[in-house]
């Protein structure tokens, strides 16, 4: 059994310790927006924020994190407005969408501890693989997040692809709600 907080809920994974944090997310936990590419480090679309670090969970065993506070892309931003996902969508940047969670995750754990960071580091910390060629609108749009996060910049609301949050939560009631007794 190892112990892990994922998204700040506390877990136990019945699962073997050699098992890659990746595939406890996405198969024990169904954080199926952690992406598996590669297997091996290399392409990036599985990056979750472990200690306030970007790691590529498909490197990393259960045994290896126990103890740890992972955030995956499902647990980044409730309403998902954190500014990197803002700024992403404000310039577009995605394109099929496969290896944005792991960017994301990767540009989010960036301007967490860097409040202005330059374009090399910016480069260095979002070298993921991208088959769509997002690179060139990659730079620009971290170097946004981080002004957002700082607070030098403000972005319009763009309308969320997807279930709007607030439709979201007003339609939970009616799916939970009991059945009326005639
Ligand atoms: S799947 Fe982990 S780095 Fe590619
Ligand atoms: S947006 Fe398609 S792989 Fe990057």
């Amino acid at each position: 059994m190892t112990r892990l907080t994922v998204n700040n809920q506390p877990i136990r994974y019945a699962l073997a310790p050699d098992t890659p944090l990746a595939h406890a997310l996405r198969d024990a936990s169904n954080l199926t927006g952690t992406k598996i590419g590669c297997s091996n480090g290399e392409c990036g679309a599985c990056t979750v924020d472990i200690d306030g670090r970007a790691v590529r969970s498909c490197t990393v065993t259960l045994a290896m994190v126990e103890g740890s506070f992972v955030t995956t892309i499902e647990g980044l931003a409730r309403d998902r407005d954190h500014p990197v996902q803002q700024a992403f969508l404000a310039a577009n940047v995605s394109q099929c969408g496969f290896c944005i969670p792991g960017i994301v995750m990767s540009a989010a754990a960036l301007i967490g501890r860097e409040r202005d960071p330059g374009d090399d580091a910016i480069r260095r910390a979002v070298d993921h693989h991208c088959r769509c060629g997002i690179q060139p609108r990659l730079v620009d749009a971290v170097r946004r997040a981080a002004a957002l996060a700082r607070g030098d910049e403000r972005i319009a609301p763009v309308a969320r692809p997807g279930i709007d949050a607030e439709e979201a939560a007003a339609a939970v009631p009616a799916l939970v709600a009991p059945a009326k007794a005639d």
